[in-house]
């Protein structure tokens, strides 16, 4: 698709597909279009009467992904306190605890479910743990915005229903709001290092209405969990089909930061992102109404060979590296840095603790089929070690 129709229109889908990597960086950085993507959502609940989902809609609305200039910079400015160096490096003793915890559980098995024994739990255990969330109302915490998450993005598998989805959102939105004003409000009095006092120490110096912060941690959620745990997936599968590579690392472990990067490059779990036209506007010679609907695609930028040289070699020396595995421009992934921390301690451990790890040759690793977020991994991946 990329060298014969760089900017598709996919005819079942409704939507345009952009492929070529200077496309979509220059999309990236483009006005026309917008990131809100309401309409969109509305429109994938079918007969569903919007005043179902107040709740919903009031909660994902005010999302930093959904925003655009100027309500988009105002936003990002109050959430980048949450997200310094400084409070990221505070958090490095939890996300390696997490992991060692992770491997403690099935390190004498002689196998594992990637997935729902490392990759699924690990930003599960870590992230509610950041957020300064209580023990006892982390796993409500994980369930509502799990049921919120899988209403969030464009319609995926054909036979689930969407409407019965959007109620249960509309629900676990309530809940999840009131718990995460309840918190504001004990940590304006009592501010601590985590991630909720971090962004209502903020918003108090702004003199900002703290309403908005059940939105500003939802979106937290939805950005933070399943991304990390389809590209440990991803990264752990690239590792081992490439046996040469895995080698090296083992080696050399300083390597790991080129390493993940390059898992990032290589299959990305973001594979696409969405944005809307705000106007009729023209791309590589296609013109573009108003009001459509353009995929991104940055899996298939992270593999055009006008800007990699041999994209289809995984190679964990690779620089430069420039991927697109964490977008660009204004909605660069703002835990992009939390992110390459979970991966580079969760892979350095994996291979000091497991060295011996390959795939499991009697049990099929199952790839993820329908994803409502778009996003790309396994729901399966047995390994042995
Ligand atoms: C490997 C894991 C991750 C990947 C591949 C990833 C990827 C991305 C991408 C591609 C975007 C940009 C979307 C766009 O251009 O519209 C994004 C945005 C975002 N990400 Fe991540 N992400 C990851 C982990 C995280 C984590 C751990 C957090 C926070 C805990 C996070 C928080 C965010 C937020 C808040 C945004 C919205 C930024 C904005 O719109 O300004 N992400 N992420």
């Amino acid at each position: 698709m990329r060298s014969e129709d760089p900017v598709h229109y996919c005819e079942s889908g409704g939507y345009w597909i952009l492929t070529r990597y200077r496309d979509v960086e220059v999309a990236l950085r483009d006005e026309r279009l917008s990131s809100d993507k309401k309409p969109l959502h509305i429109n994938q609940l079918g007969s569903l009467d919007v005043k179902e989902i107040q709740n919903f809609l009031a909660l994902t609305s005010k999302m930093i992904s959904e925003k655009d200039p100027p309500e988009h910079t105002r936003m990002r400015k109050l959430a980048n306190p949450g997200f310094t160096t400084r409070a990221i490096e505070s958090w490095r003793s939890i996300i390696q605890n997490t992991t060692d915890r992770l491997l403690d559980r099935v390190q004498n098995h002689g196998g594992m479910d990637v997935v729902s024994d490392l990759s699924l739990p690990l930003p599960g255990f870590i992230i509610p743990e950041i957020m300064g969330v209580p023990e006892t109302d982390r796993a409500n915490l994980l369930e509502w915005a799990m049921d919120i998450t899988l209403i969030f993005g464009t319609s995926g598998g054909s036979n689930i229903d969407i409407e019965e989805l959007a109620r249960k959102a509309d629900k676990a939105a309530v809940k999840f709001s009131a718990l995460i004003r309840q918190l504001v409000e004990q940590r304006r009095r009592q501010p601590g290092t985590d991630m909720i006092s971090l962004l209502s120490v903020a918003y108090q110096e702004q003199g900002v209405n703290f309403e908005e912060l059940p939105s500003v941690c939802i979106q937290i959620l939805i950005a933070g969990l399943l991304t990390t745990t389809d590209m440990i997936a991803n990264g752990v599968n690239a590792l081992l089909s490439h046996p040469d590579q895995l080698q090296k690392l083992k080696k050399n472990p300083s390597l790991i930061d080129s390493a993940v990067e390059e898992m990032i490059r290589f299959d990305t779990s973001t594979p696409f992102f969405l944005r809307i036209a705000k106007q009729d506007l023209t791309i590589g010679g296609k013109e573009i109404a108003a009001g459509s609907v353009i995929a991104l695609g940055f899996g298939a930028a992270n593999h055009d060979p006008e800007k990699f040289e041999e994209p289809e070699v995984f190679d964990i020396t690779r620089t430069p590296n420039e991927h697109l595995g964490f977008s660009s421009g204004i909605h660069f992934c703002l835990g992009a840095a939390l992110a390459r921390m979970e991966l580079t301690i969760c892979f350095t451990t994996l291979l000091r603790r497991l060295p011996n790890l390959s795939f499991d040759p009697d049990q099929q690793a199952i790839p993820t089929k329908h994803s409502m977020l778009l996003l790309k991994g396994f729901d399966s991946l047995p390994v042995k070690f």
